[in-house]
């Protein structure tokens, strides 16, 4: 059967856009962006042209020399609408003038209040999985790429920057114009742009980072391994052909950890912890480069090749530079995280706890999880470990080399991977891995001293023994992680006591340290933390953080009520993505009431 990309009215056999040209004025009063779209194709256009549009208003759309065309919309479904233009036989461009809904899902609208600084509003897009329709029409589809220019208008005072090349700015009246190339072909998920009141410093020899004054020099000094990450990166994959390796701190709203936006990854302010302890998504943003960037899951079905890729890349690259140890005990905790992702979705028999999905009239946003990261990285951790090392690394430069800017099935993977590696099938059972729910028996498990310290300790904890202070006390924040994301739900407010001391939660930032512990008080009724877990849900919209908080509060029949009041305060202050997620936890029946 013919693979399909479920998520967009494109398909293969139809022309692709191969260039746009962006004119946009970003207009913070109305929370809109407004301009034209200027669309060159591969090859001239049939009687009629689809594009993927959700809540675009359409102004006009003209052919190349100005002639205007018409044009209709499909139905209005969770993918949007299908836009057809129509009389469009042998045009080789199109030119889309238009305006984004002030509820357009990708962006992010956010007052002064929202900022580090509280002085200038920001705005943010976040396109990944299906949400570039919502900024310009496109053929939303991670098989479909293209190079673009823009040009964008902003109110004075405040500075845009894209996941692309800078080409300078000047002044237009009461406005600066930002110009950017981005010449490498990118899928629409990976456009990106983001406007506030940022200004950078130099972190490597390729690199900035980009943030609000207030937070630029903290964010300099935790990023300051990026030229040792982008070396171990290289030294894996080849090349980095991106031109920058740049990074932007974004408002803590910021739905998830990172972002590879292209030249420009996105992070989440919660990373800057002040000991570097967190700079692990700085290694996956920048594996992504190869994994995701350059060579593309062809369909969101196919989401574990872009994220198990990354994640053991983003492995190798911590293996590198913090040794075996610490990437292992990375390993052990992203182990952990998989166990708890099969109980969220009813167990390991779950279909959505396959590598290979199916997404047919699904949301991926509804469906994402840490399978296809941890599964994805233990099947290739099985491969490797099938074929030995040097062999798992000659094909991942030869993979990357021979699928560099194109997008690919799990399919194409796996014939790939039978002609490179043919002993690989003899040791790991493919079928399995893929199109099987739970995790085959033979899946890696990972040793180090530092998960051995984590589990003495737990044996003594579950023997009685509470006098740890002076053995946690040496652990690194991820060490305390394992600890703490591994103590069963239910504890007594006296244990709870004793581990608010013994992990110092209450002079902690950290939130890899705070979200687990605030998960565990939500889910007894701690209430001494409850102003605490209050103040964290009213300021940070990170999802990874989100889901297991408002869930532990929803199942508690003491706190579910309480859920939705600070749902119903803070939902406005979450961009879609997380807004959502929180929502469809909270719809879900609680367990109290299964029974
Ligand atoms: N590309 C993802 C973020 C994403 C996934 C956005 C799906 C939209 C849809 C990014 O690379 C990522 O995986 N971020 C992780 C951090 C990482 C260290 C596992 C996150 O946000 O937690
Ligand atoms: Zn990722």
């Amino acid at each position: 059967m013919a693979q399909r990309d479920p998520h967009s009215s494109w398909s293969p056999e139809k022309p692709r856009i191969k260039h746009i040209d962006f004119d946009l004025h970003v207009d913070f009063s109305k929370k809109v962006l407004r301009g034209s779209a200027d669309y060159q194709f591969d090859r001239p256009l049939e009687s009629a042209f689809q594009l993927d549009t959700r809540d675009l208003s359409v102004v006009r759309i003209s052919t190349p020399d100005g002639k205007e065309l018409k044009w209709s919309r499909g139905d209005a479904t969770f993918l949007g609408r299908v836009l057809t233009i129509h009389d469009t036989r042998g045009l080789s461009g199109l030119r889309i003038q238009y305006e984004t809904s002030p509820d357009a899902a990708a962006l992010q609208w956010l007052d002064a209040e929202q900022t580090a600084g509280k002085r200038h509003p920001f705005m943010f897009s976040q396109c990944q999985a299906i949400l570039a329709r919502s900024v310009f029409a496109c053929q939303d589809s991670p098989g479909v790429r293209f190079t673009y220019a823009a040009k964008l208008h902003v109110p004075r005072g405040l500075s845009a920057v894209m996941a692309a090349i800078a080409r300078g700015s000047h002044q237009e009246g009461n406005e600066t114009v930002f110009e950017f190339d981005m010449h490498h072909p990118i899928p629409s998920y990976l456009f990106a742009l983001a406007v506030g009141n940022i200004t950078s410093a130099s972190i490597g020899k390729r690199s900035r980072v980009f943030a609000e004054p207030e937070s630029v020099k903290q964010a300099a000094w935790e990023f300051a391994d990026v030229d040792r990450m982008i070396e171990g990166a290289e030294g894996l994959f080849g090349k980095y052909i991106w031109e920058e390796f740049n990074l932007l701190v974004m408002p803590p709203s910021f739905p998830y950890g990172g972002m590879e936006n292209p030249t420009l990854t996105f992070l989440t302010p919660t990373v800057i912890a002040g000991d570097r302890s967190l700079v692990s998504v700085v290694a996956h943003e920048l594996a992504h480069s190869w994994t995701g960037n350059l060579v593309t899951n062809a369909s969101w079905e196919d989401f574990w090749l872009n994220e198990g890729w990354t994640v053991y890349a983003e492995r190798r690259i911590l293996e590198r530079l913090f040794g075996t140890e610490f990437a292992n005990l990375q390993a052990a905790n992203g182990r952990t995280s998989l166990t708890k992702a099969f109980e969220v979705f009813g167990g390991p028999t779950s279909p959505l706890t396959k590598l290979k999905t199916d997404q047919e009239g699904v949301d991926p946003d509804d469906v994402f999880s840490v399978v296809p990261y941890e599964k994805g990285f233990l099947f290739l951790t099985a491969i490797e470990r099938a074929v030995g090392r040097e062999a798992f690394e000659q094909f991942i430069q030869a993979y990357i080399h021979d699928f560099a800017f194109k997008s690919l099935f799990t399919e194409q993977f796996v014939e790939y991977l039978d002609a490179k590696l043919p002993q690989a099938r003899r040791a790991v059972n493919f079928d399995a891995w893929i199109h099987s729910p739970g995790l085959p028996g033979d899946a890696a498990a990972f040793s180090s001293h530092l998960i051995d310290e984590v589990r003495e300790a737990q044996q003594q904890w579950t023997a009685g023994k509470r006098d740890l202070a002076s053995v946690i006390a040496k652990w690194t924040v991820d060490q305390k992680t394992l600890f703490l994301d591994e103590l069963p739900e239910k504890q007594s407010s006296a244990e709870l006591f004793v581990i608010e001391r013994l992990f110092d939660v209450e002079h902690t930032q950290n939130s890899e340290i705070l979200v687990p512990w605030f998960t565990l008080a939500a889910a007894n009724t701690y209430r001494k933390s409850f102003p605490a877990i209050r103040e964290f849900l009213g300021v940070v919209g990170r999802g990874k953080f989100l889901r297991p908080l408002y869930r532990a509060l929803h199942q508690n029949p003491e706190t579910s009520d309480w859920a939705k009041e600070l749902f119903a305060e803070f939902k406005d202050r979450y961009h879609s993505v997380g807004r959502n997620a929180v929502a469809r936890i909270l719809e879900q029946p609680s367990v109290a009431s299964q029974g």
